[in-house]
């Protein structure tokens, strides 16, 4: 299988996030720049070492300058705590890390307030034509990301953390259902899409990212009926390792909300990378 050649932090400087609204993060097989929009909710999806964690640190580079200038809000939930290193930057509003973090919970009983309060105070003008449908970001209202990694080890984690697991589980399917006309958007990461692991969430993702995986049946679930057949298969992209010095890894097949596939392959950020971005925006 053809792949698509490694691409760096390089991509980053010639393709800068111009609106919250096309963020680069990736390119295509003719290598023009894939980007992804804050207008609905992502699902990065694929087997462990697939490449899920290069498109959220792209994601968090190209959100930077917008939460610099508080068009963008975000909030992050990562079971595993891999992401701790930003902890130690302003990116985040607040970051769990860790499964049970005491935060968790909160974190997603505030974004789910956050939603309702801003469905309540919608405005609608008949003069402008304003019906209320769409949210605009503002200062005081900016676009709000809740960025959640391994959303299926979280839904797992609430399923066995009793009656207020399950009240905290419904308000995550509720950000799904309402966040968007509220500007509240829903960025996850999951190694499995099967209904038991993510339940009716599966189906309110308007962009679904599929990285290798083992299953023909989850990858026309995901990318559409007939998508292997028609070339668009995740389960064929080899098992990037060590050993092949990750040829592969962060190759993808995207869906996009019209439901459209398309191979992709996102910018690679290194260790030291991140560790740039975050002294860049350090916690003061
Ligand atoms: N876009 C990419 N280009 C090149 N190499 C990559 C890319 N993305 C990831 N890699 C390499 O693959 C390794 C695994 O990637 P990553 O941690 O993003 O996988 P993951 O899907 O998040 O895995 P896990 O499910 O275990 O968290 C990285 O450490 C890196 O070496
Ligand atoms: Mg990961």
């Amino acid at each position: 299988m053809e792949t698509i050649n490694k691409i760096g932090v390089e991509f980053f400087e010639k393709n800068p996030a111009i609106l919250p609204s096309f963020i680069p993060v990736a390119i295509n097989r003719d290598g023009q720049p894939w980007a992804i929009g804050l207008n609905g909710h992502m699902l990065f999806a694929g087997s462990a070492g697939s490449g899920k964690n290069s498109a959220i640190d792209a994601l968090i580079r190209q959100l930077a300058p917008f939460i610099d200038t508080g068009a963008v809000k975000l909030y992050g939930i990562d079971p595993k705590d891999q992401l701790r290193p930003y902890g130690l930057s302003r990116l985040f509003v607040a970051l769990a890390g860790g499964a049970f973090a005491p935060d968790t919970f909160e974190i997603i009983a505030g974004v789910h307030a956050e939603i309702k309060e801003r469905l309540a105070n919608k405005k609608i003008d008949l003069d402008s034509g304003n019906l209320g449908r769409s949210h605009e970001p503002t200062e005081s209202s900016p676009a709000t990301v809740l960025l959640i990694d391994e959303l299926d080890s979280l839904l797992y984690l609430l399923g066995g953390a009793g009656a207020e697991g399950k009240a905290v589980a419904r308000k995550l399917e509720e950000i799904l259902l309402f966040g968007r006309s509220a500007g509240v958007y829903m960025v996850a990461t999951t190694q499995s899409v099967h209904k038991d692991a993510l339940g009716r969430m599966r189906d309110n993702f308007h962009t679904v990212v599929l990285f290798r995986q083992g299953s023909v049946y989850v990858n026309d679930l995901i990318l559409g009926e007939g998508a292997a057949e028609r070339g668009f298969n995740s389960t064929t992209i080899p098992l990037a390792s060590p050993a092949n010095n990750y040829e592969t890894a962060g190759i993808a097949y995207a869906r996009d909300a019209v439901g459209k596939p398309e191979k992709i392959r996102f910018a690679y950020t290194s260790d030291n990378d991140i560790a740039a971005l975050i002294r860049e925006y350090i916690k003061n």
